[in-house]
C-alpha cells in the first residue's frame, strides 16, 4: 500500500502507560504544526467502538478464538476506515494497541500461538505495519500500585499468571520485530516523553 504518513503504536500491559505517553506525544507533535490523529483499539470507529464493549465487559465469558476475532473484526473496521485514510493523507497516525497486543495476550497468554496471531492480523490490517512501535515494559505488580481503585475491565480481571504471559508475549513479539522499541515503563512520565520524541524524530524527515 502506498502511503505517505508515519504510523506510531503504543503498546504495553494495562496501566503501563500507553494514554498518557500517546496523550503527551499527540499534544506535542500538534504543537509542532504535525496533521495527527491519536486513536486507540480495541476501537477507533464507531463499529470498532461496539466490539470494545463487548469484549470489555465483565459480566461476559467469552471463547479464546471468538475474542481472537473480535479484536481481529474490531482491528479490520480500524485500519480501513481510520489508519488507511489518514495515512493516505500524510497524517502522523499514534494508536493506542494494535497487532502486538493481539500476539501477547491472544497469542501466547491465551495460548491460542503466534502462528496464528500472525496470519490472522496480517488479514485484519491488510499488511499495513506500523513504523514504530513502542513498547512500555512494566514489573506485573506494576499494576496493582496504579489507579487503585478504578473499575476493572474483562481483561484486567485476568490474574498475576495471565499478566505475566503477557509481558512474556510483548518482549517475545518486541524481539522479533525489527520497528519495535521496548522502554521501561516504570521510568517517570517526562523522562519516558524525551525517550519518545527522540525515537520519533529519527521517523520524521
Ligand atoms: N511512567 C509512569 N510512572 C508511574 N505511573 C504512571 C506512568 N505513566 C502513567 N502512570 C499512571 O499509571 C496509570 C495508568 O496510566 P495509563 O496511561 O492510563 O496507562 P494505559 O493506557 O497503558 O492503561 C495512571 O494512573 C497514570 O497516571
Ligand atoms: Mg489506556
Amino acid at each position: 500500500m502506498k502511503r505517505s504518513g508515519l504510523f506510531i503504536v503504543f503498546e504495553g500491559p494495562d496501566k503501563s502507560g500507553k494514554s498518557t505517553q500517546a496523550r503527551l506525544l499527540a499534544d506535542t507533535l500538534k504543537g509542532r504544526g504535525h496533521a495527527v490523529l491519536h486513536t486507540r483499539e480495541p476501537g477507533g470507529t464507531s463499529v470498532a467502538e461496539g466490539v470494545r464493549r463487548v469484549l470489555l465487559d465483565p459480566s461476559l465469558t467469552i471463547d479464546p478464538l471468538a475474542e481472537l476475532f473480535l479484536y481481529e473484526a474490531s482491528r479490520a473496521q480500524h485500519t480501513q476506515e481510520k489508519l488507511i485514510p489518514a495515512l493516505k493523507a500524510g497524517m502522523i497516525v499514534i494508536s493506542e494497541r494494535f497487532t502486538m497486543s493481539t500476539d501477547a495476550y491472544q497469542g501466547v497468554a491465551r495460548g491460542l500461538g503466534l502462528k496464528t496471531t500472525t496470519a490472522l492480523n496480517r488479514i485484519a490490517t491488510s499488511g499495513l505495519k506500523p513504523d514504530l512501535t513502542i513498547l512500555l515494559d512494566i514489573p506485573v505488580n506494576e499494576f496493582d500500585t496504579r489507579d487503585q481503585g478504578r473499575e476493572l475491565d474483562r481483561l484486567e480481571r485476568e490474574n498475576g499468571e495471565f499478566r505475566l504471559k503477557v509481558r512474556k508475549g510483548y518482549l517475545k513479539a518486541a524481539k522479533a520485530d525489527s520497528r519495535a522499541v521496548v522502554l521501561d515503563g516504570k521510568l517517570p512520565p517526562d523522562a519516558l516523553q524525551s525517550k519518545i520524541l527522540a525515537l520519533v524524530a529519527k521517523k520524521i524527515r
